[in-house]
């Protein structure tokens, strides 16, 4: 790389005035980039406030078209479904998955009905929020089966995509079931619904307010290191996507976000495909919470997207989508 040398070179002549900063600006930021994930619950006329995610709630299916509306006029691209299920509709195999009642199902057709395509909705495939013991798989004699777990959530993307739903996102790291999902949706003419892969999902501290959102925190019985990754590692990374590329992933992710920027950098310079990055829920209570108690200013949501941006992301899964303000 060749530079120039002080004092003929000076880098703040460049950084002096805003118009000059903006012209040497080499990252930038739109709601084109954001996601914004949406929980859900039962019942008419709720929002219910997330104790460990201020500022975020879960909808009753009647109350989604405020939050769509401001998404679609803000141009964020797709929402995320997450369902809170009640305790009584969740047993060990989590069958109220494959409900085509569940709350999901019912979310997608309404928005599907309402919207049509004027934004896309992804929806997680895993079993966590319907599973009693919340594992995102089956569990058998104290483990997690893979082949087994594949059948399930198979009929579950199925069963998403024929109520509409644009992009599944299997979210569970089971071996091999982006191929067999991708098969089986081609199979029943879902030739055109998106996959996005969690590929790179890390075995992380950082979901737990995620899983008090869904209510599958106190149902979970040990953790998920048999299935998500290991933080030391990344190689097997790459391995992961070069896996998911190969079975038929249409763009890949990786989860949590912010202390795994250089996973995100990596995996864009190796496979220049679409990665998502996902600031999870223990990023969004952390920098909320400190805003909050005025220990940091509000700036840090822009500068933590923008660092998504910079290390490789296309999009960005946020809690702050709808919140950021980017008509400036
Ligand atoms: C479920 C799922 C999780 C998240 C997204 N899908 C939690 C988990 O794997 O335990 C986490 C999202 C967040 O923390 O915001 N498979």
């Amino acid at each position: 790389m060749i530079t120039g040398k002080y004092p003929n070179l000076r880098m703040r002549r460049s950084r002096k005035n805003s118009w000059s900063r903006r012209l040497v600006q080499e990252n930038s930021l739109s709601y084109n980039d954001l996601i914004l994930p949406i929980f859900l619950t039962d019942g008419s006329n709720q929002k219910i406030p997330i104790k460990s995610m201020p500022n975020i709630y879960r909808y009753s299916i009647d109350r989604l078209s405020k939050i769509i509306d401001k998404s679609i006029k803000k141009k964020i691209p797709m929402v995320a479904l997450f369902p809170q299920t009640k305790i009584k509709l969740k047993n060990p195999l989590g069958s109220e998955a494959l409900n085509e009642n569940n709350l999901v199902c019912k979310a997608i057709r309404y928005i599907k009905k309402r919207y049509k395509n004027e934004i896309g909705i992804m929806c997680d495939v895993a079993l966590d929020p319907y599973t009693s013991h919340g594992h995102d798989g089956l569990l058998k004699n104290s483990k997690i089966v893979n082949d087994e777990t594949i059948n399930v959530l198979v009929k579950q993307s199925l069963l998403q995509a024929s109520m509409g739903c644009d992009v599944i996102a299997p979210s569970d790291m089971m071996d091999g079931r982006i191929g067999k999902i991708r098969k089986e949706l081609d199979k029943n003419k879902f030739e055109d619904v998106q996959i996005i892969s969690y590929a790179v999902k890390y075995a992380s501290s950082f979901y737990g307010p995620f899983r008090d959102a869904v209510g599958s925190k106190g149902a979970l019985r040990g953790d998920k290191k048999t299935y998500q990754m290991d933080f030391k590692n990344t190689n097997e990374a790459l391995r992961e996507v070069s896996i998911d590329i190969k079975e038929g992933a249409d763009m890949v992710m990786v989860k949590p976000g912010l202390p795994y920027l250089d996973i995100i950098k990596n995996v864009k310079e190796h496979f220049k495909i679409p990665v998502l990055a996902y600031q999870v829920s223990g990023e969004y209570s952390l920098i909320a919470n400190g805003i909050k108690q005025g220990i940091i200013d509000d700036n840090v949501i822009y500068e933590t997207l923008m660092a998504f941006k910079r290390a490789g992301s296309n999009a960005i899964i946020s809690y702050f989508a709808d919140q950021i303000n980017l008509d400036f």
